[in-house]
């Protein structure tokens, strides 16, 4: 039960809301928020996992009026949809009163552009997803529910209407949705983490990727079906063990793709909190390892295979995991798998050059892979890195000492063959190419193959590729993408630079978010450069309304809210080791939290009036060790630093290529207050 045991008390106990979790699912979850605030404003996770609509849309024009518990169909109105305000996903039920024989039609969509008789695409297949329809034969009453394999995962509209003869009167009533997704919480608000700074949009962007995070945290055996149905849509694919596991999107394709976890992981963690649907997701990864020590592209019954980015990003995510819970159970279990892993992919680097040479050529959406390809390398720098930690975490020093020496030796590989520095980024691999993709130069400053100079070079650089709703990818010409945008901020703000990092998500994230045609709730996975839900369209996606809107591998802002602007983060097991390093941008206060075994980690800062000084509060676990990086905003090299009371001046240092004043904070609760001086 990893970590939630603690919780589950609660529901064996019979206390509380232990009946709303999903069907048979034994609650785990917790029953009240970590940290209950006024920010609780911002989470839009419903209070029940019983949803009715909010507003009924009609006429042409769709204009809305709230619902009263009942809509008619009839020959003047033969159509109404059924706005939840929200993303939802789960089974619907209604009752319903006809006047006699009547055909009704159900469809569903995320978009309000796609509203229509037929549901937007998700079944993966080319032909659409259609409707489903309930067969009125006579005159009466009687209820309907949604068959359980019919789960529509992710919606914020239902279309209901006549699609036989008009002249029937139906009157629906009691419309209500039974939320299928995170499945072990009885209360689906009650996350471990929070954040609130003095910018309304980054509050509604970081709980907008929480709950996309809770939308894509799914029970097991609704995953999509394999092979791909026709003419409509099955959700009762088996994705691994257990009760609740984490895929990449609501509607689709509900399936377990390790590159979205590197960044749906670190935000669940950080917001919600929940990482028992990590567990499973990483597991099942494992447990369909391939004889050669390849890992699947994506988890069962997808079981797509060929993917050596998505292969490393496996053992990645195991780190993730495993630094976050300190399960090392979980790691033993999988050590023998994980090891071979890395053979398989170690064996693909090129003696002379020293770097990757890629086989398995699938990737996320990026047209090309293989060769040398920087994304590719970096990824493998990232993966050695982190081995070595795991390695010497489950005590084999002489592997970590290995892992290692493969890390440095490919990251001058790298910087020789990849880096062009009369351009200052990295080129998409290592021939004369032009193209200078988001991805790799995005990640090579978040996975540190990179020197300070080079981090302030790229970050200018990523800049040349935004229009005005976000960061167009050379890699995938005329599409945004969220996901490897998430990197970019984060690359924004380990360059130093904050200011243009919430630029970035503001522009991008905070377009989607008040796009009046989208979900306002959740993250996208992608759009077109104009703005349209069309992500891919033009390459090898079935339709245009196939997108996701509720895609985890986007909710990178959440985690590099909390990381980087209230500027908490794990360095060591659980929390035993955190950093604290700020970044104001051009906020006047930031505050945040999250939970671990050990327990909770807060912080809150605000700036002063004068622009020269800044305090803040801080309250980690006993026991518990911290590195903080005080940011200094104001040029001047000192400071006056007051500690509980006890002063100090401090001089600028740099650590990890930022500058600012350097402090070892111990785990208890701390009140700071930091004061330049002026002239120094
Ligand atoms: C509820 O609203 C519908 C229109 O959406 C209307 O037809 C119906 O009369 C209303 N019922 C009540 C009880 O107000
Ligand atoms: C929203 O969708 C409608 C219907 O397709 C379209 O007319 C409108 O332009 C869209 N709005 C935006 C801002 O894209
Ligand atoms: C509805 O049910 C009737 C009677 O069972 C049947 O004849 C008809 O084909 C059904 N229509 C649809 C659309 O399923
Ligand atoms: C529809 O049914 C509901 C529930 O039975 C009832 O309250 C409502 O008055 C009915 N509306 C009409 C127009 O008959
Ligand atoms: C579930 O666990 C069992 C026992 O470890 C394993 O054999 C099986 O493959 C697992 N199923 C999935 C879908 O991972
Ligand atoms: C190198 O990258 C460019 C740009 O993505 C691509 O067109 C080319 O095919 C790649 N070449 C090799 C050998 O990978
Ligand atoms: C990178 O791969 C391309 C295609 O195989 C090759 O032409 C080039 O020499 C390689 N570069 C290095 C440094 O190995
Ligand atoms: C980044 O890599 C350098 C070595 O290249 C290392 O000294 C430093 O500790 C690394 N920084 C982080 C945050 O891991
Ligand atoms: C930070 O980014 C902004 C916006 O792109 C830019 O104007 C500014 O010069 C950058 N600051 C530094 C220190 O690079
Ligand atoms: C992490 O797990 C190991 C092994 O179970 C244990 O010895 C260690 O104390 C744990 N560390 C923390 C911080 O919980
Ligand atoms: C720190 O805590 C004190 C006492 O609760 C409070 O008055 C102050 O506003 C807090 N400061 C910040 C920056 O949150």
């Amino acid at each position: 039960m990893r970590g939630l045991g603690v919780f589950a008390v609660f529901s064996l106990m019979g206390g509380g809301r232990s009946e709303s979790c999903w069907r048979e699912t034994i609650c785990t979850g917790p029953l009240e928020p970590a940290f209950p605030g006024e920010w609780d404003v911002y989470n839009y996770a419903p209070d029940s996992r019983s949803v009715k609509p909010k507003m009924v849309l009609s006429g042409d024009d769709l204009s809305s009026t709230p619902y009263n518990g009942s809509v008619v169909l009839s020959a003047d109105t033969p159509q109404v949809v059924l706005d939840f305000g929200l993303e939802v996903g789960g089974i619907t039920s209604l009752n319903y009163a006809g006047d006699g024989a009547a055909v009704v039609g159900l469809a569903w969509t995320e978009a309000k552009n796609w509203i229509g008789s037929d549901s937007d695409y998700s079944n993966g297949g080319s032909t659409p997803d259609g409707h489903l329809t309930l067969n009125i034969t006579e005159s009466g009453s009687g209820s309907y529910e949604v068959p359980l394999e019919k789960l529509r995962g992710g919606f914020r509209y239902l279309t209901l209407y006549h699609s036989g003869p008009t002249s029937t009167t139906v009157n629906v009533s009691d419309i209500l949705l039974e939320i299928g997704f995170q499945p072990t919480w009885p209360n689906l608000r009650a996350y471990r983490g929070y954040f609130r700074s003095s910018d309304e949009t980054l509050n509604k962007i970081w709980y907008a990727g929480a709950y996309t995070l809770q939308t894509n945290t799914v029970p097991v055996s609704t995953g999509r079906a394999i092979p791909m149905v026709k003419d409509s849509w099955m959700n009762n694919g088996i994705l691994g063990n257990g009760s609740t596991i984490i895929v990449d999107g609501a509607k689709r394709d509900r399936a377990v793709w390790p590159g979205d976890m590197g960044v749906a992981v670190p935000s669940a963690f950080y917001s919600v909190g929940e990482l028992e649907s990590v567990a499973n997701a990483l597991q099942v990864m494992y447990n369909y390892q391939n004889k050669d020590g390849s890992l699947p592209e994506a988890g069962p019954p997808l079981l797509q295979q060929d993917s050596d980015t998505y292969h490393m990003w496996t053992l990645i995510g195991t780190y993730n995991y495993v630094l976050y819970q300190n399960d090392t159970d979980f790691l033993a279990h999988n050590w023998d798998r994980y090891q071979k892993a890395i053979e398989y992919v170690y064996g693909k680097v090129d003696r002379a050059s020293g770097l990757l040479v890629v086989t398995g050529t699938r990737d996320w959406a990026r047209w090309g892979q293989g060769f040398n390809n920087s994304e590719a390398n970096i990824i493998l720098h990232r993966t050695l890195t982190t081995g070595s930690y795991l390695a010497a975490l489950i005590g084999d020093d002489t592997l970590s000492g290995t892992y290692t020496d493969r890390a440095v030796a490919l990251l001058t590989a790298i910087n020789t063959h990849l880096w062009d520095s009369s351009y200052g980024a990295f080129r998409d691999n290592a021939t004369e190419t032009t193209l200078y993709p988001q991805d790799a130069n995005s990640l090579a400053v978040l996975f540190n193959v990179t020197s300070a100079e080079q981090d302030e070079s790229i970050s200018s650089r990523l800049v040349e590729n935004w229009n005005d709703i976000g960061a167009v990818s050379p890699e995938l010409p005329g599409n945004i993408s969220p996901f490897i945008s998430s990197f970019e901020i984060q690359s924004h703000f380990l360059a130093g630079n904050a200011t243009r990092a919430l630029d970035l998500i503001r522009r991008s994230w905070g377009w989607y978010l008040n796009h009046p045609n989208g979900t306002g709730s959740t993250v996208i996975e992608g759009y077109l450069e104009d703005g349209s839900f069309a992500y891919r369209s033009d390459r090898g996606y079935p339709h245009i309304s196939y997108t996701s809107h509720a895609h985890g591998w986007s909710a990178g802002p959440t985690s590099a809210l909390t990381n980087y602007v209230v500027g908490l983060s794990v360095t060591g097991p659980a929390g035993q080791t955190w950093s604290f390093a700020p970044q104001f941008g051009d906020l006047q206060s930031a505050e945040g939290g999250f939970t671990t075994t050990l327990g909770k980690f807060r912080a809150s800062w605000a700036v002063g009036d004068t622009g020269v000084s800044y305090s803040f509060n801080i309250s980690t676990p006993e026991g518990t060790e911290g590195s903080a990086l005080l940011p200094c905003v104001s040029g001047n090299r000192k400071a006056k630093i007051t500690i509980d009371g006890n002063v100090g001046v401090y001089a600028t240092k740099t650590v990890n290529k930022l500058t600012g004043h350097a402090v070892k904070i111990q785990g208890g609760a701390h009140s700071v207050l930091v004061q330049e001086m002026v002239g120094a």
